[in-house]
């Protein structure tokens, strides 16, 4: 039986990460997953995919109608569904190879085939073909991360009631995608589909959408998706039942007076979150545990109940993200390796691929007000942006929350142009715990999206933005 120092449980950015930083540590690393393809859910069904779609998807859309604003004349576009899925499927056999590229070039050993434990150092690896071997590994890495929930009584039949993993596939745009949660997923794949033609209907038990994000800034999000695209949004409808009919589906909700309503469509996306995927993992065998949602339980180390055991990603607490499950694998890489790394969940940025893009940083006025802290606010709109105006995305905003006194940076919650990558200098900012007037004062090039940060940093500082 092989003999490794590290074996991590599943490929996906939190265990593809952990096995190159114990491989960089010097550790014989195993990496055990039970796809051919690596890369997990993210670069297979997720992130990467649900980018690829978001990305043509706007292409088409502005073709269709921003074009003719830049004086560029072409015939009326038409979508081939087909070719938008077959180059997503493009782009992911690329980054999957990626790494696979990767696993060899840091000698991490891969086994193909589904993990079990048999005991806490001892796993089963069973393949396809039903045949089964053994490794033996001092620590053990779960990162088997997560797979799409569901409501009680309704059966997702992968053909009109659907997942995000089905709705990457598609074969026809729906006419009407009725879409259960006003999650992440929810707005993202609504997004793809209603820039494709499709109307879109979601369904959402809270009172807003996106729970935990800044309110003004969904409230911009859904404003701008019922003005350009055809979004409707029934919030505070739970539903209670889902049916497909052949080629309709019969969604039902009761509303905020107990009312049950009917929505009809062609399509019901499932968007209700993810749960933690432990599977046939054998974790009684090893005596970890988790908790009543099947989290597993770790501890600041992310160190479950069982020495030697770890785990990181999706199924355990805290935001489902690709980037905190990376961050996890490089912490548990370098804790074994006897380093002392740490994490600043507080700093963990959350985005969403809409258009305009979604990004959020630390707290929000929300959790301010509830800690009962004093802060300042700075606000600076797109439209008043240059370089906004020149591509003609002048919707949204940048938001800085401050501290009152000492002016350092709190929170900052964006809704506009390439938001996704804007956050990363507010992560900068505050990890160095800056103050607004630091960033204020830090020289932006021009004409970028990126200056409506630093003038809403000004703002909050003292009121003080130079272009409004
Ligand atoms: P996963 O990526 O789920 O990987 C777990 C792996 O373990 C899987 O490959 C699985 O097959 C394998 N496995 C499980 N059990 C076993 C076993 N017993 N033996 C062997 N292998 C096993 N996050 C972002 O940050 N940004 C985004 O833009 C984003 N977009 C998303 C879009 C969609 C449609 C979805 C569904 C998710 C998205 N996410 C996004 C979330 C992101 O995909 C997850 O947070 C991330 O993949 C979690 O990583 P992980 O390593 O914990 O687990
Ligand atoms: P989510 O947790 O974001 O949203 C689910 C929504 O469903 C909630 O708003 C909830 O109130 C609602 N809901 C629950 N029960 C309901 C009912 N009976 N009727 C109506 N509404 C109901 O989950 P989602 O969108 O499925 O995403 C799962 C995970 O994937 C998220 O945790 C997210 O972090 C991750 N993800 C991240 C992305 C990104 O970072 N850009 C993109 C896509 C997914």
């Amino acid at each position: 039986m092989e003999k490794f120092d590290v074996t991590i449980i599943g490929s996906g950015p939190g265990g593809y990460v952990a096995a190159i930083r114990c491989a960089q540590l010097g550790m014989k690393t195993a990496l055990i997953e039970k796809y051919e393809s690596l890369g997990g859910t993210c670069l297979n069904v997720g992130c990467i995919p649900s980018k690829a779609m978001l990305d043509s998807s706007e292409h088409f859309y502005n073709a269709t109608h921003h074009f003719k604003d830049h004086g560029i004349k072409i015939n009326t576009p038409e979508v081939d569904l087909i070719q938008m899925v077959a180059r997503k499927a493009d782009v992911v056999k690329t980054t999957v190879a990626g790494v696979s590229y990767l696993m060899k070039k840091n000698k991490v050993t891969v086994f193909t085939g589904h993990g079990s434990f048999l005991t806490k150092n001892k796993i089963e690896i069973t393949k396809a073909d039903g045949t089964k071997q053994e490794v033996e590994s001092d620590k053990i890495i779960i990162a088997t991360g997560s797979k799409p929930a569901s409501l009680p009584g309704i059966e997702i039949d992968k053909k009109r009631i659907i997942t995000s993993t089905e709705a990457l596939v598609l074969k026809e745009v729906p006419k009407h995608l009725v879409i259960i949660g006003g999650g992440v997923i929810g707005l993202e794949l609504g997004s793809v589909y209603a820039r494709l033609g499709s109307k879109i209907t979601v369904v959402e038990y809270a009172d807003r959408i996106v729970a935990g994000m800044d309110r003004a800034i969904i409230k911009e999000l859904q404003r701008v998706l019922e003005k350009d695209l055809d979004f409707k949004f029934l919030l505070s409808h739970k539903v209670t039942s889902a049916k497909n009919s052949g080629n309709e589906i019969v969604v039902i909700a009761k509303n905020a007076k107990d009312e049950s309503i009917e929505i009809k469509g062609d399509y019901c996306l499932m968007a209700v979150g993810r749960r933690p995927y432990t599977d046939n993992l054998g974790i009684d065998k090893s005596g970890v545990k988790s908790d009543s949602k099947g989290k597993i339980e770790t501890n600041e180390k992310l160190q479950t109940n069982i020495e030697n055991i770890y785990a990181i990603g999706d199924v355990i607490k805290g935001a489902m993200l690709a980037h905190k499950a990376m961050e996890e694998g490089v912490l548990v890489a370098e804790i074994i390796a006897g380093q002392k790394p740490h994490i600043n969940y507080n700093l963990i940025p959350g985005v969403i691929y809409t258009w305009p893009e979604v990004a959020s940083l630390g707290l929000t006025e929300e959790q301010l007000k509830e800690n009962g802290q004093k802060f300042k606010v700075g606000m600076f709109p797109f439209k008043a942006s240059g370089r906004a105006k020149a591509s003609g995305d002048t919707d949204g905003f940048v938001k800085v929350l401050a501290h009152e006194t000492t002016d350092e940076i709190l929170g900052v919650h964006m809704i506009g142009p390439r938001a996704a990558d804007m956050i990363a200098e507010a992560v900068v900012a505050m990890e160095y715990r800056a103050s607004a007037e630091d960033v204020g004062r830090m020289s932006h090039a021009h004409p970028t999206f990126t200056e409506s940060f630093r003038e809403a940093c000004l703002d909050a500082t003292g009121k003080r933005p130079i272009h409004i």
